[in-house]
């Protein structure tokens, strides 16, 4: 048998194509002392890694061009030399968008299939769901009785953002893409509304949020935000966790003619908070209070999940073209 591994072969500026990838087979790794071979079952795609293919200055390293691909996998111990891991155990890691890979035990966190299935600890139990978690507890404090506002609703973060701060009282608005994401959101997820940004979002906003907005989730930017920002209520916050409209932007690009950001004087005025973070700082720490919560919820019937699953690493670049352009529906995952 041999490996298949996804690399990056050219920097895109802009959108992404297909050919910015290559798939190649190559010799599955040998694993040295106190290493650990997995066979991955499935790697997450993840807006983040559009940031990996550039190398415009970053809080992480680029992809080096010709190495796979950076994403996180689950998947299954073949060969152990860490006393830790045994044959058969399920782990998660960061291993990149390959088959087979060799990790130091330290870099792998074995998965309890217990509390979801495998395909779980890429998305709701993964590093998406802790996002959700923690910039909810550090920055949004959703109080009960307030008004919450959720963007990229029916998405990996999002949906996950949406329960918790529901499970915490409050009145959960999301925002998608489309009447089929939107109706998932209420039906399914059991959001309060779900408003169809493809639509006037301003009319729509009024009718929701009559009283104005507590907290805004932002995955996303560009419109949603500016429909959004002038209904904060006073000591509002804003939980600056992704701006994905702006992710093909190229660096340099003519944004002349880009709408103009929102009026920054409300913030003192409404003494508003907005406050970005990035997961990793402090998240994975964290990951143990985390899980626990995750797990009360779902034995509660209070955290459901929709993953977008594709099938064969061979589709992973064209499956991460189309989550920038808002096609995938649910967490993006791709069964290997
Ligand atoms: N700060 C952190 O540590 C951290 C960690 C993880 C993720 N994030 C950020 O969280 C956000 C959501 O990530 P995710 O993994 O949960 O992705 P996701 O929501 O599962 O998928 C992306 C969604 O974004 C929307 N979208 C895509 N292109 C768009 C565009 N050009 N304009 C407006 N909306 C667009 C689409 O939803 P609709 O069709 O509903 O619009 C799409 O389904 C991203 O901004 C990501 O970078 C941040």
């Amino acid at each position: 048998m041999k490996n298949t591994q996804v690399l990056l072969r050219n920097r895109p500026t802009g959108e992404p194509s297909e050919t910015d990838f290559e798939v190649v087979e190559t010799e599955i790794p040998s694993p040295g002392p106190g290493q650990v071979l997995v066979r991955a079952h499935f790697l997450s795609l993840d807006p983040y890694m559009r940031g990996r293919m550039s190398d415009a200055k970053s809080y992480a390293k680029p992809v080096a061009l010709g190495e796979v691909m950076e994403g996180a996998t689950v998947g299954e111990v073949v060969e152990s030399n860490d006393p830790r891991f045994g044959e058969g155990d399920l782990v998660a890691g960061s291993k990149g968008w390959q088959r087979f890979s060799v990790a130091d035990g330290d870099a792998l966190r074995k998965v309890d299939t217990g509390i979801a299935p495998l395909s779980t600890y890429t998305g709701l139990l993964g590093m998406p769901g802790l996002t959700a978690w923690v910039g909810l507890e550090d920055i949004g404090q959703p109080k009960p009785g307030e008004t919450v506002v959720v963007s990229a609703a029916s998405g990996a973060v999002g949906q996950v953002a949406g329960q918790i701060a529901k499970a915490r009282g409050a009145r959960v608005i999301g925002v998608a893409g489309g009447q089929a994401k939107c109706d998932f959101v209420v039906k399914e997820l059991c959001f309060d509304a779900c408003l169809d940004h493809r639509g006037d979002l301003d009319a729509q906003l009024d009718k929701a949020c009559p009283d104005g907005i507590d907290v805004y989730w932002e995955n996303v930017g560009g419109k949603t935000q500016h429909a959004v920002f002038p209904r904060f209520r006073d000591f509002g916050r804003m939980v600056m966790c992704g701006m994905i409209s702006q992710y093909n932007t190229a660096p340099g690009a003519d944004t002349s003619k880009a709408e103009p950001g929102p009026n920054l004087g409300a913030v003192v005025r409404k003494r508003l908070r907005i406050q970005g973070f990035i997961v990793f700082d402090t998240g994975w720490q964290r990951y143990g209070r985390f899980l626990a919560e995750m797990d009360g919820m779902i034995r509660a019937g209070q955290l459901k999940w929709k993953e977008d699953v594709v099938e064969g690493l061979e589709r992973a670049p064209r499956a991460f073209i189309g989550l920038l352009r808002g096609e995938n529906f649910g967490k993006l995952v791709v069964k290997i």
